[in-house]
């Protein structure tokens, strides 16, 4: 059904047309690194790929691993933040930095669990969801601000994104979408799609993996998703 085929189309699409040469992505490799994931994912938490790829490169550069960047001065993680926005990230960056090096000085290695990471400073669940999948190679779901513009679109779904209710729905959705294996691939193109063909305006029907079931496209109702209060 619609449920079961959601992730072999949505892979199948990813393998053939998604982004594979995005530097933080580690399904190619047998060793991910969570560091990197980590690192990249809080800087795109409100910050767009094309943005954030000459920041990444300069962070990997002068903070190679997270004791590099635990260790260095705040001025410097500002000055290298400077122009991503959102300067509380950078604090909770540099804060979390300092946490993960003490776990790993405490255990030997980063958290392995998806509470483990969510105690780290800036990493909600979609964020400790999505390094323990990519990072780890572990189970983790994602249910970040694309995935929930493409599941609302997909199962036209009318609640309020700001409500728990609807949170709590969307949450339920992806878990049951996310294969139990390579639930990375499935986060990577999850974001892939939702950044690259499910967007905010004129979003690419023609060429989605999900068009053939997705009820909001079937209405000729996308751009009305996600559905939220105005303030
Ligand atoms: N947005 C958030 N995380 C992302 C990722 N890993 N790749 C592309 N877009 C993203
Ligand atoms: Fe998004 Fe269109 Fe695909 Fe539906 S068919 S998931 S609205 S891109």
């Amino acid at each position: 059904d619609a449920l079961d085929s959601f992730a072999p189309r949505l892979l199948d699409w990813f393998a053939e047309n998604g982004r594979h040469d995005l530097p933080w992505q580690q399904h190619q490799t047998d060793t991910p690194n969570p560091y990197i994931v980590w690192l990249s994912e809080v800087m795109l938490q409100q910050t767009q790929v094309t943005t954030v790829l000459p920041y990444f490169a300069r962070f990997m550069d002068t903070f190679p691993t997270v004791q590099d960047l635990a260790a260095a001065d705040w001025d410097v993680v500002a000055e290298h933040w400077a122009g991503l926005g959102y300067y509380a990230r950078a604090r909770n960056l540099h804060k979390g930095a300092k946490q993960l090096a003490e776990i790993i000085d405490e255990t030997g290695d980063f958290p392995q669990t998806l509470a483990g990471w969510e105690a780290i400073s800036g990493v909600g669940p979609s964020t400790a969801g999505a390094i323990m999948a990519m990072g780890l190679h572990k189970y983790g779901v994602i249910c970040d601000g694309n995935v929930k513009r493409v599941l609302t679109r997909w199962a036209a779904i009318d609640g309020d994104i700001t409500k728990s209710a609807t949170t709590k729905e969307l949450w339920a959705l992806a878990e049951r979408l996310t294969p139990t294996e390579n639930s990375g691939l499935f986060a990577q193109a999850m974001m892939d799609m939702g950044a690259t063909l499910c967007t905010r305006s004129k979003p690419a029907c023609l060429l989605c993996p999900l068009q053939e079931d997705c009820l909001a496209h079937a209405q000729g109702r996308e751009t009305d998703y996600p559905v939220k209060a105005k303030k």
